[in-house]
């Protein structure tokens, strides 16, 4: 068995390597479903990305002429540098997810494949619920490394990473439940043959 790196390490290497390019091809069609439904009116909005790699959403979602602010957070400083390298307009901030909060609390908080590197999810749901979240806020969240998608079960060995916390669909609704979320929903985007597609989960404060 190969030795197991925590999730920062392995995304330091990643963004050192050129492989943050990868996520922004094999996210796109998700994030592009889950931004579609968050942003499905034209009115103002503050944006966060929790665990935003490269920034490639914040860069997109600022584009929106709707978009106030937007602030990409992630745990590698190396994702961070490349982020502020490809993009001094908006804010990034290179912490652990569970230290940070927001200096003022933002209307759309989104996540891609971020929150299964944490050992507890229900913490950082909680968190975002409490301290990052306006009332009326959304927070929506997509994985592809869930228990119904079983081809994804290899991927800690496959990947060599520590913390990948694998949880039915049912627990990611029951987090968002349990944080306080109302209208609290899940759907499937891109399923085919054998992979189930990306889970979203969202709910609003
Ligand atoms: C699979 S990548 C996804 C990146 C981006 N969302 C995308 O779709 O391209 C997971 C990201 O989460 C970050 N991450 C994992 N655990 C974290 C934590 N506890 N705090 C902050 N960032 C974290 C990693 O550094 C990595 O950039």
């Amino acid at each position: 068995m190969k030795v197991r790196k925590k999730p920062i390490e392995v995304f330091s290497q990643w963004a050192e390597s050129g492989r943050d390019q990868g996520m922004e091809k094999n996210h796109r069609e998700a994030v592009d479903a889950m931004l579609a439904y968050a942003l499905d009116k034209p009115a103002p909005f503050s944006f966060i990305d929790a665990g935003c790699g490269n920034g490639w959403v914040v860069r997109q979602v600022s584009e929106n002429p709707a978009c106030q602010s937007a602030i990409g957070v992630d745990g590698s400083q190396k994702m961070i540098a490349k982020a502020q390298t490809m993009d001094p307009q908006n804010s990034y901030v290179a912490t652990d997810l569970l230290q940070w909060s927001p200096k003022e609390t933002v209307s759309l908080v989104h996540s891609m494949e971020v929150f299964y590197y944490l050992q507890n999810p229900q913490e950082i749901i909680t968190h975002i619920y409490k301290n990052w979240l306006a009332h009326g806020g959304r927070l929506i969240i997509g994985l592809d490394f869930y228990y119904e998608n079983k081809v994804s079960h290899t991927w800690p060995e496959d990947c060599g990473i520590s913390i990948m916390t694998l949880l039915p669909k049912s627990d990611w609704l029951a987090f968002f439940d349990q944080a306080g979320f109302q209208n609290t929903l899940s759907w499937q985007v891109g399923a085919k043959q054998d992979w189930a597609g990306t889970l979203i989960v969202t709910g609003t404060k």
